[in-house]
């Protein structure tokens, strides 16, 4: 889908040359009816009560006189915060959910639209529009190709509509690689995709083999692909958009493209779900999407060790002791907690990046689910400044996340008679558990952990991938390259890097 963003005054958007306007009217009181007729249809739909106040009530209207678009939507925004132009902008597209609606005018002139606002519209209205396609073509694709976004002045949201495009690239790229069923996302494949993400200038993609990782001595991340005939792939991404000596940023994905639990094997119902286990993975992947059209200046490696997780004769058993690269021996009391096993010798490979900070994203724990349902993420890290920092991102980018403890009483129970350490407790604080079993790896990085079991997709009708956290990650790495540019740590020489802003500026 195509965005561009103008200058549009009511009279402008009133001569826009599109099949819908989608006109975002807030609910105070406008200044004077200004007598164009955009302005003009809004006053009197205000007065007749036709258009009511609250956030997302709308009217639709055809063919009002004096504008070029056959259909106008009139959808109240509220108080206009970025919040509830997303709240505006869903309802809104709902109604313009037409095949014969392919170009639209996002009217956000009437507004007092900030650079988060902007960037709200601009996700909202893709999000509204999304559809899955690549194993359904019957599916109808999206309809609509070409929205202009008018504000009063494009000038001055351009960061904000920079940073919504690049958003929504990234978003759509987990929810593609997400949603694809597991034979047609094998680790494989999933590899192609990053190495086709490498040849976008800034990104380097490099893929290791079964071979490479068994000389890493990655012997819990080995176990766990050992029983599949899928070859497992470790994928190692950079994007470079800032000096060569500046930390980077690691995220590390979870990319089991398929969990049965293994030999510990899970119930049947809703066991295809566990397609989206690489959840976490799809959304390295697509923030490193999202970076290529960015290019904030930052540097920033994404590990995203792939298999999948199944019974067979070669599968390994519950009560296998394996060691992982850390040298530190587990004791596999479950084979159905195997997000860990694959984490823990990715987070033991990031150390040798010297990072600035390690952030893994994981549909790590049915207790995540539990305890914070599909609103929030769950957030562990030992760091509270990376923990406020990630929290904030959140926020901002409307996606947001919530801060678990890491109390070391919570790992008592990983304790092993026949290992360094069992990798799994018992069933309380499961979600927090996990996460202890992970921090035993990341020895003195400034480490944080997002256990996205309820975030990256919905279940039930709406079945399918959210695209969850790419819009949290992205807006944390902007806001570390702002951090980077303010500690004046620029740019390489030559290169012609955006200047780093965080949207919300
Ligand atoms: N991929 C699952 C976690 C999951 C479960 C995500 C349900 C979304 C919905 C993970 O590999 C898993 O199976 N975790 C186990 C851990 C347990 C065995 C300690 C779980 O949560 O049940
Ligand atoms: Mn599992
Ligand atoms: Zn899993």
């Amino acid at each position: 889908m195509d965005f561009e963003l103008k200058s549009l005054s009511p009279t402008q958007a009133a001569a826009l040359s599109v099949d819908a306007l989608l006109v975002l009217v807030p609910d105070a009181k406008p200044a004077k009816p200004s007598g164009d007729a955009l302005s003009d249809l809004v006053a009197s739909a205000t007065r007749q009560g036709d258009l009511e106040v609250g956030l997302g009530k709308q009217l639709a209207c055809y063919r009002p006189a004096g504008v070029k678009a056959a259909r106008v939507v009139l959808v109240r925004s509220g108080d206009g915060a970025a919040v509830s132009v997303r709240k505006a902008v869903s309802a809104g597209m709902a109604a313009l959910k037409q095949p014969g609606v392919k170009k639209i005018g996002l009217v956000l002139s009437l507004l007092d639209a900030g650079n988060d606002s902007v960037r709200a519209a601009v996700s909202a209205c893709a999000e509204a529009t999304y559809v899955y396609t690549t194993t359904k073509p019957s599916a109808k694709a999206r309809a609509l190709q070409q929205v202009t976004v008018g504000v009063s002045d494009a000038a001055a949201v351009r960061d904000g509509f920079d940073v919504g495009r690049a958003q929504v690239t990234g978003v759509e790229f987990a929810k593609e690689w997400a949603n694809r069923p597991a034979n047609h996302a094998t680790p494989t494949m999933l590899a192609e995709a990053a190495r086709k993400l490498g040849r976008k200038p800034g990104i380097k993609t490099e893929v290791l083999g079964p071979k490479q990782v068994e000389a890493l001595g990655m012997g819990s991340f080995l176990a766990v692909a050992k029983g599949s005939a899928e070859p497992l792939r470790f994928i190692v991404m950079h994007y470079s958009g800032a000096a060569k000596s500046s930390a980077p940023v690691v995220l590390v994905g979870k990319g089991i493209t398929f969990d049965t639990g293994g030999i510990s094997i899970k119930p049947a119902p809703e066991m295809d779900e566990m397609k989206f286990d690489m959840g976490g993975a799809a959304s390295v992947l697509g923030t490193f999407a999202a970076l290529a059209e960015l290019k904030p200046a930052i540097n920033v490696v994404g590990l995203i060790p792939s298999c999948e997780n199944m019974p067979d004769g070669l599968a390994v058993k519950p009560g296998d002791v394996v060691t992982s690269m850390s040298g530190q021996t587990i004791e596999i009391l479950n084979t159905d907690a195997e997000g860990r096993l694959i984490l823990c010798d990715a987070l033991t490979y990031a150390s040798r990046f010297k990072p600035r900070s390690v952030v893994d994203i994981a549909t790590l724990t049915g207790a995540c689910v539990i305890a914070l349902g599909g609103v929030r993420s769950g957030l562990f890290s030992t760091r509270d400044d990376l923990a406020q920092a990630l929290q904030q991102a959140g926020e901002t980018a409307q996606d947001p996340c919530w801060r678990l403890p890491l109390d070391d009483e919570y790992g008592e129970g990983l304790k092993s008679n026949f290992a360094d350490m069992g990798n799994v407790a018992g069933r309380a604080g499961g979600a927090i558990t996990a996460a202890k079993f992970l921090q035993k790896f990341t020895a003195d990085l400034p480490w944080a952990h997002l256990d996205i079991a309820g975030t990256a997709w919905k279940s039930g009708a709406a079945k399918g991938s959210t695209g969850r956290p790419v819009p949290l990650l992205l807006q944390y790495l902007i806001d570390q390259a702002a951090v980077l540019a303010a500690a004046g740590q620029a740019a390489p020489a030559g290169k012609a890097h955006r200047a780093a802003r965080p949207a919300k500026a």
